[in-house]
């Protein structure tokens, strides 16, 4: 069973009273444990995709079935539940919260989720120490390199033990060394298990992958196996 399968998937957009048709029937199944990049120009719909999967938006029609279950027509409230048991994610822009430390970041999941918090700060101190940050635990976002912050949203993004880690251009505001210890890291917790989404612009990041579709106009031109 794929862990992702996607059957004529199709998103328009409706501005103005304007239909922009951003994906226009695709066809995908991405298995667990996969290293996993999509590329293509600027417009082409890889975000769009990616809200998709996250179970951040929903398709206007077409089939996904995630873990085998159709969740194509579930309400936000189910969709935001699977996403945050199921899927962690990252942003060019790190996304994190200026007021709160490092630490306070990555127990943010946690304390939506109700978890007591001897047990956040735990967790919390812990993905920190494995995205080798333990002696940034109380630095501000503004008090932390790009690739420091880029870390602590990937801790955060795997604070709820997810299976899939989705991230969009990740490395795009970083320079090139700190982009290749990034992807080294993804490329880690990829061998120990997690299923990596990723999107760039990059070749340079895409090498990490072993699996490159490129899209085009909304849909998939072509998909490199290496
Ligand atoms: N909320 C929206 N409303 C209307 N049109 C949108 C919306 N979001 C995206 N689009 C359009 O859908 C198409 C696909 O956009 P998308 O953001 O998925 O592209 P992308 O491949 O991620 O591009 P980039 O590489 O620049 O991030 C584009 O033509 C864009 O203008
Ligand atoms: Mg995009």
């Amino acid at each position: 069973m794929s862990l992702i399968r996607l059957e004529e998937i199709k998103k328009d957009y409706r501005l103005d009273g304007v239909i922009v048709p951003a994906l226009q029937g695709i066809n995908l199944e991405i298995n667990q444990g996969e290293f996993f990049c999509m590329m293509g120009a600027s417009g082409s719909g890889k975000s769009t995709l990616m809200n998709l999967i996250s179970c951040m938006d929903r398709p206007t029609s077409g089939k996904y079935i995630l873990e085998g279950e159709d969740v194509s027509q579930l309400d936000k409230n189910a969709l935001a539940h699977l996403r945050n048991k199921t899927i962690g994610l990252v942003f060019q822009n790190f996304n994190l919260l200026s007021s709160a430390t490092a630490l306070e970041n990555v127990e943010l999941p946690l304390l939506y989720g109700g978890v007591p918090a001897v047990e956040r700060v735990k967790t919390a101190k812990q993905l920190l120490e494995k995205v080798g940050l333990g002696d940034r635990l109380h630095h501000y976002p503004t008090q932390l390199s790009g690739g420091q912050q880029q870390r602590v949203a990937i801790a955060r993004a795997l604070v709820n033990s997810p299976k899939i880690l989705m991230a969009d251009e990740p490395t795009g505001n970083l320079d090139s060394q700190t982009s290749d210890d990034i992807m080294a890291m993804l490329t880690q917790l990829n061998k120990d298990g997690l299923t990596v989404i990723l999107v760039t612009h990059e070749p340079d990041v895409a090498r990490y992958s072993k699996r490159v579709v490129l899209m085009k106009d909304g849909k998939i031109l072509k998909e490199e196996k290496r």
